[in-house]
C-alpha cells in the first residue's frame, strides 16, 4: 500500500512546487482527486453542494463524520483532512478537542481544518500540542458570513494589516497550512512571504505554496452560484442535463430499454 502524505510532509513543501488540493464529498470522486492531489479536504461546502442547505452553518458533526468516513475509502496517497462544522470548536478548546478527536477516530483523517486566525490561536495551539495536526482557515471564512454581509472579498485597505496578524498567528501556535480565501493577490503573496507554513490560496494568488478548489464547482457540476475564483475546467452540468434528456426522450419513445438491454428467457441455451 502507498504511504499516505503527512501535515509533515506538507509543511516541508513550503516554498517548493504547488500543492494541489481539492475537496471531496464521495468515494468515487476522492479514488480520482487521490491520483493527482496532494491534500483531499473534506469541506463544509458539502452541505451547500451535495446537501442544498443556503450556506454552510446548518452543516453537522455526523454529517461530516459521514463524508469523511466515504472519503476515506477512495484515498491512499494524499493528505485526508475533514472541515469542523460551524459550532463544533468555538467555544473552547476543550470543546475543539472533543470534536476533533471524533472526527479523526471515525474518519481516519490526519488532520482538521477550522475557520478564524488571531481568535482561534489558543485553540490551534491547544489541538497540535495534543496531536491534532491543523489547517487554519482565514480571510474569507464562510462561517462567519452573517458577520461579514457576505461573501465579500477580505483584507482590502487597512484590513490587510488583521489578516497578516491572522496569519502570524495560526503559524505560530502550531498550524501545518493555511487556506486564504478571497483574499487580495498582492496581500496573499506578502502572508506566503511572511509566514513559514504553506499557504493555500483559493482566490488568492498564484504565488501561494499551493491552491484548492471545491471539486464540484471545478468539474460545473454545481450552479447555485459562481463565485469569480472557479475556473471551470470541466462542463459535468450540463453533460449530465443532456444525457438526462437523452433517456427521457428514449423511454417516452420505447427506444430504450433496446435488445441490448433485456434478458431472453434462456430456453435458447442463451445464459445471459
Ligand atoms: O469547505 C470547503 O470546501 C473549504 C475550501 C473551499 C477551502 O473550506
Ligand atoms: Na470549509
Amino acid at each position: 500500500r502507498i504511504t499516505a502524505l503527512t501535515p509533515p510532509d506538507i509543511l516541508a513543501r513550503k516554498g517548493g512546487d504547488p500543492l494541489v488540493c481539492l475537496t471531496a464529498y464521495t468515494t468515487p470522486l476522492a479514488r480520482l482527486v487521490d491520483r493527482h492531489c496532494d491534500i483531499i479536504l473534506v469541506g463544509d461546502s458539502v452541505g451547500m453542494v451535495l446537501h442544498g442547505l443556503p450556506s454552510t452553518l446548518g452543516v453537522s458533526l455526523d454529517m461530516m463524520i459521514m463524508h469523511g468516513q466515504a472519503v476515506r475509502r477512495g484515498v491512499e496517497r494524499a493528505l485526508l483532512v475533514v472541515d469542523m462544522p460551524f459550532g463544533s470548536y468555538e467555544e473552547t478548546p476543550e470543546q475543539a478537542f472533543r470534536n476533533a478527536a471524533r472526527i479523526m477516530a471515525e474518519t481516519g483523517c490526519a488532520a482538521v481544518k477550522l475557520e478564524g486566525g488571531e481568535t482561534m490561536e489558543k485553540t490551534i495551539r491547544f489541538l497540535t500540542r495534543h496531536g491534532i495536526p491543523v489547517m487554519a482557515h482565514i480571510g474569507l471564512t464562510p462561517q462567519a458570513v452573517n458577520s461579514f454581509g457576505g461573501y465579500k472579498v477580505q483584507g482590502r485597505g487597512d484590513d490587510a494589516f488583521h489578516i497578516l496578524r491572522d496569519a502570524e498567528a495560526v503559524a505560530d501556535a502550531g498550524a501545518f497550512s493555511i487556506v486564504l480565501e478571497k483574499v487580495p493577490a498582492t496581500l496573499a503573496d506578502r502572508i506566503t512571504e511572511t509566514v513559514v507554513i504553506p499557504t493555500i490560496g483559493i482566490g488568492a494568488s498564484p504565488a501561494c505554496d499551493g491552491q484548492i478548489l471545491v471539486v464540484d464547482d471545478m468539474l460545473g457540476m454545481f450552479d447555485a452560484f459562481r463565485p469569480k475564483f472557479v475556473k471551470r475546467f470541466a462542463e459535468l452540468g450540463e453533460a449530465a442535463d443532456a444525457a438526462i434528456a437523452a433517456y427521457a426522450q428514449e423511454v417516452r419513445s420505447r427506444k430504450f430499454p433496446s435488445d441490448a438491454h433485456v434478458f431472453t428467457d434462456g430456453r435458447k441455451g442463451k445464459t445471459e
